[in-house]
């Protein structure tokens, strides 16, 4: 099975969560996508949900298949966000944000009851890390958070390299009108220290470290999904 072959058994697999009535977060990505252009198939058939966006790209494609999307001030608590993740280990913690949409999807998934991840068997890792960990940074004085995110990382014990996301050459904007640095750290062994050092950090917005929200990953792999419960 191809990688994405395994994102799309993964995000049918997260249909089996969607019951009528509810309401739903949609994550971000192409693992997302599978799940979203899948539900799109049963809302055809008759089922009825309401759905928020993670991001403008997800917005669009929902609307585009013909899914019921309302905000998430319309709709501020949700039965299940599906989303996608770049990294994940046994303790249910998640990178994310390497499409650039952390922000709205930490939102929308710590206003559902729980979430579901759906991912491929290259995410889960034994430590997370060696994919850049997204920081989502306030344009305004970015050399100084840089610095100082750099101070938090020694405070952490860990050294990374710092790259300033680029999109066609220019800075990279967020839908919230953000900036993103990557951090490369290699290894992240104290995930939780780490993300609240983060988040105390000025000039900071949000973090892709998503501690204790995921409560559900499902994972294609070449013998099925394989289903992650937290206890
Ligand atoms: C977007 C994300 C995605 O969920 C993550 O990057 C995984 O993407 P994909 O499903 O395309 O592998 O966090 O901000």
């Amino acid at each position: 099975m191809t990688a994405d072959e395994q994102k799309k058994a993964a995000a049918l697999a997260a249909l089996d969560y969607v019951k009528p009535g509810m309401k739903l977060g949609l994550g971000t990505g192409s693992t997302a996508n599978h799940f979203i252009t899948a539900l799109a198939e049963k809302v055809k058939a008759g089922l009825d949900v309401q759905c928020v966006a993670t991001s403008r790209a997800t917005f669009e494609l929902g609307q585009s298949l013909g899914l019921k999307m309302v905000t998430l001030e319309q709709q501020p608590y949700l039965d299940i966000t599906v989303d996608g993740a770049d990294e994940f280990d046994d303790k249910f913690q998640l990178i994310k944000g390497g499409g650039g949409a952390l922000l709205f999807e930490k939102i929308v998934a710590t206003s559902s009851k729980y979430m579901i991840v759906i991912a491929d068997q290259s995410k889960k890792v034994a430590t997370l890390g060696k994919f850049p960990l997204p920081v989502e940074v306030v344009p305004f004085g970015v050399n100084a958070t840089a610095w100082k995110l750099e101070r938090a990382l020694r405070i952490c014990g860990l050294k990374g390299r710092l790259v300033m996301r680029l999109k066609d050459g220019r800075p990279f904007v967020t839908d919230g009108g953000n900036a993103i640095i990557d951090i490369s750290l290699g290894a992240i062994n104290d995930a939780d220290r780490l993300g609240n050092l983060l988040s105390v950090t000025p000039g900071v917005v949000d973090h892709g470290l998503f501690i204790g929200i995921c409560g559900i990953i499902l994972m294609g792999t070449d013998d099925g999904v394989k289903t992650f419960k937290k206890a």
